[in-house]
């Protein structure tokens, strides 16, 4: 007996036993697992190699945060160092088993999902600094580290890591590295790729490849670090990263703004971006902001506004002068009708929980995710497109926008009611997409501007990527993974 009832998850015990023997699902599951022999071969290979195919180990590692898709891997490995991830790659060629590699699973587009049988790679033992450079101003660490040990640590040797966001304590920098994440301080340091000085990277056919190695300056052939950033794992796995870090930023100021109209947001972004160096400029609609009040934050202001911005900028007193002064003219200009000042530290991490509690707070919806970017010259346009569009296609359902949108990056979160069956909200949300698509090719926009294709978003990549540059993707991939084991069916289909 493995599992005794009491301990086992609701799912598991809605599961039927099976029609012919009468034995549970999970038997069959876990014989099935223990029994294979494309996993005794790997056990033979790599016996110190700590491998997990019980239910609840397959269910939590094969999904993601879109959990739209039932996990089914074959297998999960958690290699403890580059030999076994590389031994690992050449039994999965050999065996014709797909390899999904797996950070924190806090991906929003289905990249670390294996619904199909496939061995996931975990990284979660992988996850100690290796080396810091003061000389360098470089961090070496492996692919499992949280974002924010990485944040720590440059903190402890008095430098910043900047790339930052609110899945920090949970995500990987492997993760963030092949998704090439963004985040709240992209219009002041930009993505996680302008951090990435050298990544090692294991490849499709176990090859173990430097790509950058610290260098500032490169010019001797192609950059292929760059491919392995926003790869999402269909290239190879990556198992160290050296990353640049800076110098640690100014002790900053956050305001909230009160936006009376979406037509204000751009122009509130010129005047403030005219007379300050802005560390973030965010924004959300009231209808995100009422879903974070009722997951327990405290309103900001007495009444209601449709639209809010957070910003931050240095809290010293020339730039808060200039915040106030841009302020002052919003307001005359009936841009803004209101706004708070952080007094504290406490009051700035107050104020930036609004806008990051978003997430989590529409987590129980099973929101369907649109993550799109322009160029910010043509975001007025598009705003007033895409807000016409979602208006005429979505009468039934809650729509909750927010977004980066100092960067041109916008978030479209439509949240699925609860009486419909996901299938059919899923199959109306992606009659829209191929809508908002259209819009986006039109505008010279990206359908994925910082969480990546992974499943949800690949019926779209040749909307706003051309044919050639797909088909240059394609030869990269087999260059490099010539099975087709990582990753499989993620970002395009080989
Ligand atoms: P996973 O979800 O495990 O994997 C993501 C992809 O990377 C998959 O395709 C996977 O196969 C691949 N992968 C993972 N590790 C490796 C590796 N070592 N080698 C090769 N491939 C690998 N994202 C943003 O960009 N900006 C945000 O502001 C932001 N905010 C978020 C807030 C919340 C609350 C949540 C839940 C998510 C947020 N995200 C954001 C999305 C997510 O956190 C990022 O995409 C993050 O980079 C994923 O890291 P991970 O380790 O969880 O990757
Ligand atoms: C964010 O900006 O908060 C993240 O990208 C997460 C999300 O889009 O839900
Ligand atoms: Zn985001």
């Amino acid at each position: 007996m493995l599992f005794s009832g009491h301990n086992l998850p609701q799912w598991m015990l809605q599961m039927k036993p099976c029609r012919r023997c009468r034995r549970g699902q999970i038997f069959h599951r876990i014989t099935a697992a223990m029994s294979d022999p494309r996993l005794e071969s790997l056990r033979a290979l790599l016996p110190e190699l700590r491998l997990l195919v019980e239910p609840a180990d397959l269910e939590h590692y094969g999904r993601d945060w879109t959990r739209r898709w039932t996990p089914a891997p074959l297998a999960v490995a958690l290699p403890a160092s580059v030999g076994e991830v590389q031994a690992i790659v050449r039994w999965a060629n050999a065996q014709g088993v797909g390899i999904v590699p797996s950070g924190g699973r806090t991906g929003l587009s289905g990249g670390a999902v294996a619904a199909n049988g496939e061995l996931v790679l975990s990284l979660e033992r992988m996850h100690k600094v290796l080396a810091f450079d003061a000389v360098d101003r470089t961090l070496t660490v492996q692919a499992g580290i949280p974002l924010q040990k990485v944040q720590e640590t440059a903190r402890e040797h008095g430098l910043q890591y900047p790339v930052d966001f609110a899945s920090r304590g949970s995500c990987s920098i492997g993760g963030n590295i092949a998704t090439n994440a963004g985040g709240i301080r992209v219009v002041r340091y930009g993505n996680t790729r302008e951090w990435v000085a050298g990544v090692r990277l294991v490849t499709g056919s176990g090859e173990l490849m430097e790509l950058g190695r610290g260098l500032v300056k490169d010019s001797s052939g192609y950059d292929l670090r760059h491919l392995a950033i926003a790869s999402e794992g269909t290239l190879g796995i990556i198992v160290e990263a050296t990353l640049k870090l800076t110098d640690p930023p100014p002790p900053g100021n956050v305001m909230l703004l009160a936006l009376p109209s979406f037509e204000a947001l751009m122009q509130v972004f010129a005047a403030f971006r005219a007379r300050l160096q802005l560390q973030a400029f965010e924004f959300l609609t009231d209808v995100a902001l009422r879903h974070v009040l009722a997951h327990g934050e405290p309103p900001p202001f007495e009444h209601a506004h449709p639209y809010y911005v957070v910003t931050e900028f240095a809290s010293d007193e020339a730039s808060e002068a200039e915040a106030l002064a841009a302020f002052e003219q919003c307001l005359e200009q009936g841009l803004v009708s209101d706004g708070v000042i952080s007094a504290s530290d406490a009051q700035a991490a107050q104020l930036w929980r609004l806008r990051e509690a978003i997430t989590e707070s529409l987590a129980r919806y099973l929101p369907y995710k649109n993550d799109v970017s322009v160029r910010i010259s043509a975001m007025p346009a598009f705003l007033a497109e895409t807000q016409a569009l979602l208006g005429r296609e979505y009468p039934q359902f809650e729509v909750v926008w927010f977004g980066h949108i100092g960067d041109g990056n916008l978030h479209i979160n439509i949240l699925k009611p609860e009486a419909m069956a996901q299938d059919a909200f899923v199959a109306d949300c992606e009659r829209v997409t191929k809508l908002l698509a259209q819009s986006l090719q039109a505008h010279g926009g990206s359908i994925s501007a910082e969480h990546g294709i992974g499943l949800v978003k690949k019926p779209y990549l040749a909307c706003t990527r051309s044919a050639a540059e797909i088909a240059a993707m394609r030869g990269i991939k087999a260059v490099l993974d010539p099975n087709g084991i990582m990753n499989p069916g993620k970002l395009f289909d080989r």
